[in-house]
């Protein structure tokens, strides 16, 4: 199949096409390099440096036939989308239905978006959220993930464009971004790595889902299959707390750090886990990545990159 992964030379993107061009898939990626990275590239790719808001989008859509988009370029930063929610608009609403216009206009059969599971159900109500949670985002991120992905569900009903909505949670492994706001897992074996003290922010008794990415790659392939189509959660089940995954992290640096403690940061989350049985039961994924044993791999690549 001929896809094109928007965001490819990104943390999660860049895993992905590895599991696409393994699966013998011709990909090409479209990345303007903002966040992402030459060296996470594949390179079987056929890549353009380009915005996604780039009319030139569509003529790439055109000369590489592309038959299937997954779309993983965004503005993913929440405090960024606080900050400059214009901005997050573009990319992140507008960049999007480009795409899917573009898309139609080209024969495309299958639209694959990152969707977010934290930022779209906000303080959550039931525990762990299936995919009827409301969706109450708490940010301009949210708002636009949310928005884009209606733009999805109205694609598929008036052009019959596949379409498939990915609610990640907490993604962490190896390419991450260690010096985001978010990315705990990255920021905090960035700071071990060099001897420096994980700081967590409030009593750290607040939760999260954390999943491999290798995972979330794993559920990207399955979700090229022409029945995969609609809103699904992609999480563990497992409700974390911050204080657990510092004393592994700490553990497997194998150092003598404490940790410090922070003031509590304003809309943060107290809990979320979200409820992954609708993939599960359509497409037989589950997670295979123990928590720990996920965090050995990530730790091992962040000291690598050090040495
Ligand atoms: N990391 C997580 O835990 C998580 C959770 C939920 C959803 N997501 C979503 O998954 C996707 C990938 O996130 P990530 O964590 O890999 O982030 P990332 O920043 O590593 O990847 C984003 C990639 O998109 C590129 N990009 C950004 N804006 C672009 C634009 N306008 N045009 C072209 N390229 C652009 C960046 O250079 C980067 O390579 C995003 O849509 C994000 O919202 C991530």
């Amino acid at each position: 199949m001929n896809i094109l992964v928007t965001g490819g030379a990104g943390f999660i993107g860049s895993h992905i096409v590895n599991t696409y061009i393994k699966a013998g898939h011709r990909v090409t990626v479209i990345d303007n390099l903002s966040s992402g990275k030459l060296q996470f590239l594949n390179p079987k790719v056929n890549f353009y440096e380009i915005d996604i808001l780039n009319p030139d989008v569509s003529e790439i859509l055109k000369s590489e036939k592309i038959e299937t988009i997954n779309h993983h370029a965004a503005q993913i930063s929440v405090s960024e989308s606080v900050a400059d929610p214009l901005f997050d608009v573009n990319s992140n609403i507008i960049g999007t239905l480009q795409l899917l216009q573009s898309a139609v206009s080209f024969g495309v059969n299958k639209f694959i978006f990152a969707s977010t599971g934290g930022g779209m159900y906000g303080e959550q109500i039931f525990f762990p959220a299936s995919e009827d949670h409301p969706c109450q985002p708490l940010s301009p991120y949210g708002i636009s993930k949310l928005c884009a992905e209606n733009y999805l569900t109205y694609f598929f009903t008036k052009y019959g464009l596949s379409t498939t909505i990915l609610r990640y949670s907490n993604v962490f492994g190896p390419h991450q971004n260690p010096y985001g706001e978010a990315g705990v897992v990255a920021i905090f074996c960035e700071r071990l790595v060099n001897n420096k003290k994980p700081l967590i922010y409030g009593d750290g008794k607040q939760t999260r889902d954390f999943i491999s990415v290798s995972d979330i790659a794993q559920a990207n392939l399955l979700a090229l299959d022409p029945a995969c189509t609609g809103i699904f959660n992609l999480g563990t089940g497992i409700e974390t707390s911050i204080n657990y995954l510092t004393k592994c992290l700490v553990k497997i640096s194998n150092k003598n750090i404490a940790t410090e403690y922070g003031p509590v940061r304003s809309g943060e989350q107290r809990r979320s886990v979200l409820d992954y049985k609708k993939f599960h039961k359509g497409f037989a994924w589950k997670p295979e990545v123990q928590l720990e044993q996920g965090l050995v791999e990530t730790y091992n690549y962040f000291q690598n990159e050090r040495s």
